[in-house]
């Protein structure tokens, strides 16, 4: 098991300023290849704002996070396919990427870190060596001759995350960071993320990593969209059960209707779609009279307004799949 760690000390070299202006995306579209991934998507991370970012396997969670890290490599000359990505001056950011980065398999640790720095400054004439810090993440002395090409998955995370760190980031990418680490790693990774100042993503499959180190939960739903939610996973976990009801629910009869060009199934799907879109109308009613009721609560309307956001979607989606019926009938 790894020495106990500094955390106060860790903080203080990831420390340096950070200005108003963290990353503002404008009306940006993000493709890969012939896909669109995201869209008309205005965004606004701040100093210090801790997000957590969700979505299905394919959505754009990466896609999303290189193109804000392009955009800061190239000092903004290389932006996406559509709208712009503003990035504060000030701004360093580290990524730790889904794919842990390949080191020279021969290289030991210790060099790997000295590569970067060789010191670093903890402020009021304090300083602390790579060898030093390599002990507070865990790699002893003796490890620390170890071959990179020798360590294993979670050791070699562990030293992307100390070599990210010791380049003094203020903004934080991170690209399923819990991936092959151990539970003690892990648990010092939260630890080490709680006293985190600069601004901080993460993208995670682990409900409990996400709640544990963010504050505001954003998902990609597969409708190039970037969506706040209030209630945070159990809200997205809601949201994925609706669409895969809905789509167990519509395409069947519909395709099969559309497909033998049998009119009279189609006539009856189109009669339950409508019914369905009357149910939807009576709820949205009901939203807005909650809403007018409860519009001095700021949660009670955030979490009202999401709820009408996902039903509106969902009448959208019934529309589109009357009128398609309609044509053939
Ligand atoms: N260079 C590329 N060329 C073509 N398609 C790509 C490229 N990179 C990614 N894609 C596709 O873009 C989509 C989004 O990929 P991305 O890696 O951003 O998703 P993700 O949300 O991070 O998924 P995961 O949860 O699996 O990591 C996927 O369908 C992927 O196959
Ligand atoms: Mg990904």
């Amino acid at each position: 098991m790894p020495p106990p760690r500094d955390r106060a000390e860790l903080m203080k070299f990831a420390n340096s300023r950070l200005g108003k202006t963290v990353f503002e995306l404008e009306d940006v579209t993000i493709h890969a290849g012939p896909k669109v991934l995201l869209e008309h998507l205005t965004w606004n991370l701040g100093p210090g704002d801790r997000v957590g970012l969700v979505g299905v396997n394919g959505a754009g969670k990466t896609s999303l996070m290189r193109a804000m890290q392009t955009a800061w490599a190239s000092d903004g000359d290389l932006q996406p396919a559509g709208g712009r990505v503003v990035v504060g001056k000030t701004v360093k950011l580290a990524y730790l990427s889904q794919e842990v980065a390949e080191l020279p398999p021969t290289l030991r640790v210790l060099e790997s870190v000295e590569q970067i720095r060789g010191r670093v400054d903890l402020g009021k004439g304090r300083e602390m060596s790579a060898s030093q810090l390599c002990e507070t993440f865990g790699f002893t002395k003796e490890k620390q001759w170890t071959p990179v090409g020798d360590l294993s998955g979670g050791e070699r995370r562990r030293l992307q995350l100390l070599r990210l760190l010791m380049d003094e980031p203020n903004v934080l990418f991170m690209d399923e960071p819990t991936n092959d680490l151990d539970i003690e790693t892990l648990s010092q990774l939260e630890d080490l993320l709680d006293g985190w100042p600069g601004s901080l993503v993460i993208v995670s499959h682990d409900r409990f990593f996400i709640e544990r180190t963010t504050d505001v939960v954003y998902a990609l739903l597969g409708d190039q969209a970037l969506r706040m939610l209030p209630k945070g996973i159990d809200e997205y976990l809601e949201r994925r059960q609706v669409i895969a009801e809905r789509a167990a629910a519509a395409a069947p009869a519909a395709t099969f209707a559309k497909k033998t060009g049998d009119t009279r199934a189609a006539k009856k799907e189109l009669q339950r779609i409508e019914r369905q879109i009357v149910r939807l109308d009576k709820d949205e009613a009901k939203l807005h009279e909650q809403l007018a009721e409860h519009a001095s609560d700021f949660g009670k309307v955030a979490e009202l307004d999401a709820k009408l956001r996902a039903l509106k979607e969902e009448r959208e989606e019934l529309e589109l799949s009357w009128l398609e019926l309609a044509e053939d009938v």
